[in-house]
């Protein structure tokens, strides 16, 4: 994979800013150099001083001024979605004109960030934190200057280093997008969670239902990542007819159950994506 060049500026060092900084800087391919990267963040915060402590080189500024600006050839915007237009306010007139502009903010309408950005490539991602050890999945949509060869293979280095990378075709399935795999690992983890508080209800030890849940979410999210197969086939593998696991997803896939819940959550947080971005 093409190694990223030039400069970069992160404007926002929070739980996503941390991760995408963390997936670029210690990526095995397509690795960014620390001082490729500038880290943009009002104050000094916690990953800021663990970032810059753990990769000599990288730098930390309160803003971006017209010198640095000057050399960036990408920002990424990494701030809630609520302030992303207070915190890029200025920026168009201090920044490279062919930099490329990339927003994480969840809803934030490329219409949006093209009235901050104006004539800018701008590419909307949606990635999502396992980016930090590089099994992310991130959705792009590109505006129309950033659909040229050079930008999508400048925001593709940014975040295939960290995972997948998949490019929508319609702005408007960012939301579902954001909904899949933006809060996608939460929906996991909650269910690593309820599979060992269900093992302590029923006599499990603390230890024993922890490790057990933990290893067998792993273990499944292996065995996806290896064998050919669709979770759909795997899941038939190990239900016998009239079985032990056949009597779990009975329960589970029966009426009103996972499946119905997950497309519920998923629309409930497709709309709060649509009104995050309003
Ligand atoms: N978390 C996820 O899984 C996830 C996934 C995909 C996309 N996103 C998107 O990523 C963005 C950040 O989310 P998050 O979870 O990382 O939020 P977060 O942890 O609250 O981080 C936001 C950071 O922005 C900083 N900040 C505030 N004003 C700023 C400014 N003017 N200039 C620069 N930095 C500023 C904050 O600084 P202080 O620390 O000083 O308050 C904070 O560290 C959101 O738009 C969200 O939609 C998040």
């Amino acid at each position: 994979m093409a190694k990223f060049k030039g400069k970069l500026a992160l404007i926002g060092v929070g739980r996503m800013g941390a991760a995408l900084a963390t997936s670029w800087l210690t990526a095995k391919r397509g690795k960014i150099k620390a001082d490729q990267l500038v880290l943009v963040a009002p104050r000094r915060n916690g990953n800021v001083e663990a970032l810059v402590e753990a990769h000599p080189g990288l730098t930390w500024v309160e803003r971006i001024t017209p010198d640095l600006g000057a050399e960036l050839d990408s920002v990424i915007i990494a701030v809630k979605p609520h302030i992303v237009i207070e915190a890029v306010r200025g920026l168009s007139s201090v920044v490279h004109p062919r930099a490329l502009i990339v927003s994480i903010a969840a809803g934030t309408p490329l219409r949006q960030l093209n009235l901050a950005f104006q004539n800018f490539a701008i590419v909307r991602a949606m990635p999502n934190t396992p980016i930090s050890v590089g099994a992310g999945a991130t959705s792009l949509i590109a505006n129309e200057p950033a659909q040229n060869p050079d930008y999508v293979k400048r925001a593709e280095a940014l975040f295939k280093s960290g995972g997948s990378v998949t490019w929508l075709e319609d702005e408007r399935l960012m939301g579902v997008a954001t909904a899949l795999a933006g809060s996608g690992p939460a929906y996991v983890f909650l269910l690593t969670e309820a599979m060992a508080n269900a093992g302590m209800a029923e006599g499990l030890s603390e230890e024993a239902a922890w490790s057990l849940a933990k290893q067998t979410v792993i273990g499944a999210a292996q065995l996806m990542a290896l064998r050919e197969e669709g979770p759909q086939e795997l899941r038939r593998e190990v239900t016998s007819p009239g079985g032990t696991t056949q009597a779990a997803l009975d329960v589970l896939m029966g009426e009103g159950g996972l499946p119905t819940q997950i497309r519920n959550a998923m629309a409930a947080a497709e709309r709060r994506s649509r009104q995050l971005g309003s």
